[in-house]
């Protein structure tokens, strides 16, 4: 998974619950990388799945609540990437329907060993979508995180409801996301 991922992530940490506790959660979950991460390295996801853990162990926060939150602070970050790649959208709901077409595409032209997830996206109508989200990576909450952080981005409201299909081979969750 790409350095970004990682370094936003301890920076949400250091911010949300101080430098004590990303010290203490780095040092704690004897990681492979060592956890010194950069945004130009690439590491093993199941880094993020063993900080989350740990952090809801030091936190007494639940992982699925973590990784949204998470995702509604990494959104802002990764919409700076996608203006660096001239892409505009008009508004939430476009962003979400270009997303598996145009945005995760662009970024696997950039990143080529990115791992993605894939989306199959349904209009249902003007203000409602669905998103059926499927990987071999458990990060539908960090999926439902970055939605709400597209909805604050655009300054729309939207309402995001999830209903997890997962297999024994594979993650799988409909995503439904109503603009109001
Ligand atoms: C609301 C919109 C978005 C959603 C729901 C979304 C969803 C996700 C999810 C769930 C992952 C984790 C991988 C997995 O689940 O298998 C991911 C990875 C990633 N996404 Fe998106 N994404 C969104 C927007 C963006 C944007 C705007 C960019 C940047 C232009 C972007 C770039 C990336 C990158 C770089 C990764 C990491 C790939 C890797 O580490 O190898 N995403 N995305």
């Amino acid at each position: 998974m790409k350095g970004i991922i990682f370094t936003e992530f301890v920076e949400l940490v250091e911010t949300t619950f101080g430098y004590g506790v990303a010290n203490a959660l780095l040092e704690g979950c004897d990681l492979p990388s060592g956890g010194a991460y950069t945004t130009v390295g690439t590491y093993d996801h199941e880094e993020i799945l063993s900080l989350v853990g740990r952090l809801q162990k030091l936190t007494g926060t639940p992982a699925p609540d973590l990784l949204e939150a998470y995702g509604k602070y990494l959104f802002p970050k990764l919409a700076e990437q996608m203006t660096a790649m001239s892409l505009k959208f008009d508004g939430a709901l476009d962003l979400l329907c270009s997303l598996e077409s145009i945005i995760h595409k662009e970024v696997l032209k950039l990143y080529p060993d990115a791992e993605l997830p894939s989306f199959n996206i349904k209009k249902i109508n003007a203000k409602e979508i669905l998103m059926e989200y499927r990987s071999c990576r458990p990060f539908a909450h960090l999926a439902k995180g970055l939605i709400d952080g597209c909805g604050d981005y655009y300054q729309q409201t939207l309402s995001v409801s999830m209903k997890h299909l997962n297999t024994d081979t594979e993650f799988s969750t409909l995503i439904t996301v109503r603009q109001s």
